[in-house]
């Protein structure tokens, strides 16, 4: 197992300032919806339930998990994230509409994949508008690297899925040079080609973002085959 702490942190460690109302989900609502860092995950204890998992990493204020939580009440959802104003927020979100099915690491993906998530247990990951590090200096701290999709690689089932996206195009070449590198994924598209708009995807401040830049959207959808 690799060590956590060796790795290049694809985030800057940035507390913000939390509003009452995420300082509530942190201190009131973690106990329930969190999920240790520290141990292994059993789903069927995190859950209660053996549905299927989607895992999103990233998730910023929680919006696509949101949503997608609403959408697919049959289905499992997990979410990493550092942010703790992020965390706060999608925990107060959680209890207020009385969503049961998403469970929270508040922690570094990294550190989640490599030690926590059982091999082939998840169905689905999903990566949406990771932090670009446009410059040059700062691109090997990009989330999406080889041994990071190595982890994602052992975490999800046969015919499982990666799904990303991204309004920064190089970082969408890279991503589509890596993945279809990758041996044991299959663009879902076709070689070469990004994903028509994820549909589970909603419209976020990201994505906003990169719209009033100029930026296309960049989607990719790989499945495995173990
Ligand atoms: C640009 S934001 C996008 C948030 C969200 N996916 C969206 O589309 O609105 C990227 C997020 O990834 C989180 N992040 C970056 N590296 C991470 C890591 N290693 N583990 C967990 N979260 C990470 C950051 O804290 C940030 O909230």
């Amino acid at each position: 197992m690799m060590e956590a702490q060796q790795h290049i942190r694809s985030f800057v460690r940035n507390r913000g300032r939390l509003t009452n109302r995420q300082q509530y989900g942190i201190d009131s609502l973690f106990s329930i919806y969190g999920l240790s860092i520290d141990e292994k995950l059993d789903h069927s204890l995190a859950f209660e339930n053996n549905n299927p998992v989607i895992m999103e990493i990233g998730f910023g204020m929680g919006h696509a998990l949101m949503h997608q939580a609403k959408k697919y009440p049959e289905k499992n959802f997990i979410g990493v994230e550092v942010y703790e104003p992020g965390v706060g927020s999608l925990l107060a979100d959680l209890e207020e509409q009385c969503i049961e099915n998403v469970r929270v690491f508040w922690g570094d993906a990294y550190k989640v994949l490599n030690e926590c998530v059982t091999e082939n247990s998840i169905n689905i990951v999903q990566v949406f508008f990771p932090d670009p590090w446009p410059k040059n200096r700062h691109k090997k701290r990009r989330l999406l690297r080889p041994e990071v999709i190595n982890m994602v690689y052992r975490a999800l089932k046969s015919g499982g899925e990666l799904q990303f996206a991204t309004d920064w195009k190089d970082y969408a070449e890279q991503a589509l040079m890596l993945m279809e590198k990758q041996s044991g994924f299959e663009n879902k598209f076709g070689k070469g080609k990004y994903s028509e708009r994820n549909p589970d995807r909603p419209l976020t401040k990201f994505e906003k973002r990169g719209h009033s830049l100029g930026h296309e959207v960049f989607d990719l959808r790989f499945e495995v085959f173990k």
